[in-house]
């Protein structure tokens, strides 16, 4: 209470973001939820006080100076000692903010409301080393929101190498949407180490040649729901690593990218576990992949549990892929033994048009992809093969499952071998105990962990 008292007023920082002519206004407000209905009389507030003030013009160059950064931390405190706290980016504002982490834990139900427009520093230079990781870093919060018909602009060519746009790290009730983001660097959204997901309506952009820009990455992340939202980038549209179970990804559109991707996984002799994950309801246009699954030679763990369903595909070079010799760049990768052990995995109603090869499963010759199964595939190959390869069959090394027709090109038909052949590879043990404890572990969100 003692909070939503000083907090009855709204939290109204407004500075000169610049001593020289051009300038820029920033407003940031926390209030309380019990004063919402105020909420229009502040706003009017607000605009009166704006306009009291010399006309805003677009701020040229940007300031990114320690009092932007200060008065939006400061409203993240306020906000955070109350329930229902909110804090404002509101329309019309560009804000401008270097690298920034913003941590709870805080009272449920805290609100990032952005309306505005929230713009990355324009060059790397600005950056100290140690904020190269992410730009917008949120972790321990719980019960928090992120919505708003706002923009955040990572401005990400200069910095593509670097760093991640918004990251959750350790964080439970967690909701994004509405947002849109773009020209992000590496990720444009990830969440690492977090529980009860839900991802809705954003839009996330960054140009077909940006390196390593991935949609939504999630990493060591249970109980996630990804819908309704559109997805273009240079990487994989959404990327689901290693620790990751319970993930429905439905009613996506991706494209330009690499698809949707299970891993790489189990890079480096590494131990990873992914399991019972829904894709479904998705529509790709112009990937380089649909819908795949990669795995590292040498690593251990098991990816089961898989469907992917109701997917479109639009001049997609190969819509359904299994990779389990994944070496990044085509590196000349190592032959080790060993990989992540793939079963359980169904692909059905798979409709559109491919422009290389319609299937293509690599599976280790010495733990086989077993239960892959194939239901209702019709592909057929784009009638423009713009990207200037030859059309191939669909192949299917060491697969074993069953397939359903319909099933279009007829090479589908017997591209996997039967369940009844998996007796005489005989399958090896894929680690269940420790990728047990390992999902185990990441439902668990532990709200003070360290960040890694
Ligand atoms: C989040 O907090 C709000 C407000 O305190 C509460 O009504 C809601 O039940 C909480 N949701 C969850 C999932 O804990
Ligand atoms: C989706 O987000 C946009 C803003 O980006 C908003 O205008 C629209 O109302 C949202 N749709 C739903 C169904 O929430
Ligand atoms: C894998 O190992 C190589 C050399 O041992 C190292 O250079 C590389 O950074 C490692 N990669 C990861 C992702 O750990
Ligand atoms: C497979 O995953 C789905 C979706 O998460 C889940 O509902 C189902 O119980 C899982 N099935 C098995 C056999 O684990
Ligand atoms: C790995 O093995 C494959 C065939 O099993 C072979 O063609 C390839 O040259 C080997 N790669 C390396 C780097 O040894």
């Amino acid at each position: 209470m003692k909070g939503s008292k000083c907090l009855s007023i709204p939290y109204l920082i407004v500075f000169l973001a610049s001593l020289h002519i051009s300038f820029s206004v920033v407003s940031i407000e926390a209030w309380s939820s019990s004063h919402r209905n105020n909420y229009h009389h502040q706003k009017h507030e607000n605009g009166r006080s704006w306009h009291h003030g010399p006309t805003p013009v677009a701020p040229s160059p940007p300031s990114y100076d320690s009092n932007t950064f200060n008065a939006l931390i400061k409203a993240w405190e306020a906000a955070c000692e109350v329930e229902g706290g909110t804090v404002e980016i509101p329309a019309g504002y560009t804000f401008f903010i270097r690298p920034l982490t913003l941590q709870g834990p805080c009272m449920p139900g805290l609100l990032l409301k952005i309306d505005g427009t929230i713009v990355a520093p324009p060059e790397i230079s600005s950056w100290s080393e140690s904020e190269l990781l992410e730009w917008i870093n949120i972790k321990w919060v719980q019960n928090f929101t992120i919505q708003g018909n706002g923009l955040i602009d990572g401005r990400g060519s200069e910095w593509w190498d670097f760093s991640k746009a918004l990251r959750f790290y350790s964080s439970l009730d967690v909701t994004v949407r509405d947002i849109r983001i773009v020209n992000s660097p590496q990720c444009h959204l990830k969440f690492d180490s977090s529980a009860r997901v839900k991802v809705l309506n954003v839009s996330l952009y960054s140009p077909e040649d940006s390196p390593n820009t991935d949609g939504i990455h999630l990493q060591e992340t249970t109980d996630v729901e990804i819908s309704h939202s559109t997805i273009a980038c240079g990487d994989d549209c959404i990327s689901i690593q290693t620790g990751c179970s319970n993930v429905h990804v439905h009613h996506i559109t991706c494209g330009p990218g690499h698809g949707i991707s299970l891993g790489g996984l189990g890079r480096n002799g590494s131990f990873a576990c992914v399991s019972d994950i829904v894709v479904e309801n998705i529509r790709m246009h112009a990937t380089q992949f649909g819908v795949r699954i990669k795995t590292w030679q040498g690593g251990k763990g098991s990816v089961k549990n898989v469907s992917f369903s109701s997917i479109r595909v639009s001049n997609v070079k190969v819509p359904l892929d299994i990779n389990q010799y994944y070496c990044e760049n085509h590196n000349n990768c190592e032959n080790l033994t060993g990989t992540v052990a793939i079963s359980n995995i169904e692909f059905s109603r798979i409709w559109g048009t491919y422009s290389g090869q319609p299937i293509l499963f690599t599976c280790s010759d010495e733990v086989p992809c077993v239960n892959v199964n194939l239901v209702d595939v019709q592909l057929k190959p784009t009638m423009s093969h713009n990207r200037g390869g030859r059309i191939h069959q669909a192949l299917c090394q060491n697969s074993y499952g069953k397939t359903e027709s319909p099933l279009m090109p007829s090479s589908i038909h017997h591209c996997l071998r039967g369940m009844s052949g998996v007796a005489e590879v005989g399958v090896q043990n894929p680690h269940e105990e420790l990728c047990q404890y390992q999902l185990g572990r990441s439902s668990s969100v532990d709200l003070t962990s360290s960040v890694p």
